[in-house]
């Protein structure tokens, strides 16, 4: 077999039809239907985009639709609009306006309820805040906050005035705060005294004091009071945002902007090298997430949705803040951790709010697992409608417990696949329309246009691995990566001209979609390139298996050899019989091929912040050198340090 083929191994069978009442029901009730939807966005995607586009608001309507200049894109270029008056002003002025916009449960326990009303008099009390403190459109502004609401009333002011805003995730230190704001050359930092985390303060402001030593371009800061920690305060750079709101006016009107205005930039995640700053503009940006958070989540006004990601990651900007409040939904935000103050965390909050439709990421998935059924079923969660899945490739058996024990086995699951760069989903199943395959993402979405490609730039036929590539532009893709056009140009070179998304994946014989992972995490083992997510799913599949993770060390003999990384279920311990037991799970369920050389046990794993599990790390362990590389999107150094000593 070729070197440069990816060979996917996965054997997964199983299909869920969407479940009748609720394609009954569904803003895309049919296959047919999504068929049709999808054939127009290819055939005439001019047409369909601007249909879309125009269910929203533009305070100038525009006459051009799409301009690709290979790979420079601008949608709907001489229109101008404004977001945050889309998201807010346009259901607060009319029959939305003491619907809840957002509920927001704080990890002690504490609850706020904002109306769309209470919102849009808050973002312009905002929106008047940063303008007295000289913020113009274009100035960027920094965000390092907790999941409070005022993180998200903080971006839709940006958005509103047309300032250009940088969240950064409230889980890093002062490092990387200080080369986010000084890579966007940010002109204001919005931060607080200290975030709760699981039941510890986290001083926020002093890792800001830190950072801003070494930020030339930061003129001010604003500060919100949440743990009412002491902290220092520079007269003439600080402010209380208390204090300022008090003083600012409620009336704001919102510009117009045009569909090109900059947005934000957001900082990848990226497991290796230094952060990308991807940027979105507002356009294009406002119809996709608007678009896929309608027909993915087939919200409905009665809905109560829950996205548990962190407004730090862009499906917190996405898919808490921006999608839902497009379509006047009403959207639960929690401050805290899944296991605070116990495992059940999250269940408690379900059924206490009627949650109906619950978006999380497969580590959380797998951590439920590992903390037991029982969490999950002394709640009652009759409420849940659709479950959603979104970062990382779920395995099958994963989803297969998200279905059963979360979803009662009534409930519809939506893996949906994208990036950062992509704004928005990308391929993914539409709940009453497409019917599902564990551990696959399904179809594209409207104008979607996913291939799989051989090294050579041919397509790979069914089934077979290759690199995914999307070869045409779609409304929410990034415009450029912050003042690194060439990084930026680099995503289209491989194949020129077309989007080289840096994942693995192969097409089924219906169509669907499998991703396997990042291209960097390909393993290759005498002769057979393997996605690695495929042997951990293998091995999660064994009933004593919580999670795994598999690099590869170099190896005299075969050029590369396994290395499994793997926890265990709270009731399983370790040993040597086990180790065999799960080798040879793997020989049966891949093939002997794909027997990793060593398996470790661990407490945990090292992951970024955002949930994924850092392979180059444990590739570091595997080899036997002690790591090298960037630790700073690492959730938790300890973890490092337990596996190390381990064999
Ligand atoms: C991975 C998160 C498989 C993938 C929205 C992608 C997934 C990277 C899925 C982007 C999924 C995300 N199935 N893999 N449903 N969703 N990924 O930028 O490798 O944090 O390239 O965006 O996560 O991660 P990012």
């Amino acid at each position: 077999m070729s070197d440069h083929t990816i060979q996917s191994v996965s054997k997964e069978s199983r299909v869920f039809e969407p479940p009748t009442d609720f394609a009954k029901k569904a803003r895309v009730p049919t296959r047919e239907a999504y068929d049709n939807l999808y054939r127009q966005s290819m055939e005439q995607p001019e047409e369909f985009w601007g249909e879309q586009a125009r269910n929203l608001h533009w305070h100038k309507p525009f006459t051009k639709v799409l301009t690709w200049d290979a790979p420079h894109v601008k949608w709907f270029e001489d229109g101008k609009t404004n977001l945050a008056y889309n998201a807010l002003d346009v259901h607060a002025n009319g029959a939305r306006r003491d619907k809840p916009a957002l509920i927001w449960e704080g990890e002690p326990g504490d609850q706020r309820t904002f109306t769309y009303h209470e919102l849009w008099r808050e973002t312009c009390r905002f929106s008047n805040v940063l303008l007295s403190l000289g913020v113009s459109p274009g100035d960027r502004v920094a965000i390092y906050m907790g999941m409070v609401p005022e993180a998200a009333i903080a971006m839709l002011a940006c958005a509103r005035i047309g300032a250009v805003h940088t969240v950064i995730f409230g889980g890093f230190a002062a490092e990387a705060v200080r080369d986010r704001v000084n890579d966007a050359e940010a002109k204001l930092v919005i931060t607080q005294d200290g975030a709760y985390r699981r039941g510890q303060l986290v001083v926020l402001k002093e890792h800001v004091d830190r950072a801003l030593e070494h930020c030339p371009t930061v003129k001010s800061t604003i500060v919100l009071r949440r743990t009412h920690n002491p902290i220092d305060f520079k007269e003439g750079r600080d402010h209380e945002w208390s204090e300022l709101m008090r003083n600012a006016k409620a009336e704001h009107e919102a510009p117009a902007l045009d569909s090109e205005h900059p947005l934000y930039i957001l900082y990848t995640s990226g497991t290796t090298g230094k952060p990308k700053g991807v940027l979105h503009t507002t356009g294009g940006y406002m119809v996709g997430t608007w678009l896929t958070t309608r027909d993915v989540f087939d919200i409905q006004d009665s809905d109560i949705y829950w996205c548990t990601a962190d407004v730090g990651w862009v499906t917190g900007h996405s898919y808490i803040v921006y999608g839902p409040l497009l379509n006047g939904a009403t959207a639960l935000m929690y401050e805290g951790a899944p296991n605070h103050p116990d495992p059940s965390r999250f269940w408690q909050i379900i059924e206490k709010h009627k949650v109906t439709i619950f978006y999380t990421a497969p580590t959380a998935i797998r951590a439920f697992v590992r903390w037991g059924d029982d969490h999950v079923e002394k709640h009652d969660l009759s409420s849940l409608r659709l479950l959603g899945s979104v970062g990382e490739p779920i395995n099958p058996e994963a989803w297969m417990w998200y279905r059963r024990v979360v979803g009662k086995d009534k409930c519809p699951i939506v893996d949906t696949w994208w990036q950062t760069e992509t704004g928005a989903m990308m391929i993914t199943p539409q709940p009453g329309a497409i019917s599902t395959k564990p551990g696959s993402c399904t179809l594209p979405f409207y104008g979607v246009s996913p291939k799989i490609f051989r090294e050579d730039g041919t397509e790979a036929g069914p089934n077979e691995g290759g690199l995914l590539v999307i070869d045409r532009p779609w409304p929410s893709m990034f415009r450029t990566v912050w003042r690194n056009e060439d990084r930026y140009l680099s995503y289209f070179e491989k194949f020129p001209g077309k989007y080289f998304t840096g994942d693995g994946a192969r097409r089924d014989e219906d169509g669907y979609f499998w991703v396997i992972g990042r291209v960097d995490d390909v393993v290759n083992v005498a002769g057979h390139r393997l996605g690695t997510a495929e042997i951990e799913s293998a091995l999660v599949s064994h009933a004593a298996v919580a999670e795994a993770a598999v690099v590869a060390r170099p190896d005299e003999l075969t050029g590369s050899a396994l290395v499994a990384f793997v926890t265990l279920k709270g009731n399983r311990s370790p040993s040597p019989e086990l180790k065999i037991q799960l080798l040879d799970h793997v020989a049966q369920e891949i093939g002997k091929f794909a027997r990793p050389a060593a398996i470790r046990f661990a407490d945990a794993l090292p992951k970024t912040r955002s949930g994924k599990i850092m392979r180059r790390l444990l590739k570091d362990l595997a080899s036997g050198n002690t790591s090298q590389g960037d630790t700073t999107t690492l959730e938790d150094i300890s973890v490092l340090a337990k596996i190390g000593t381990e064999e």
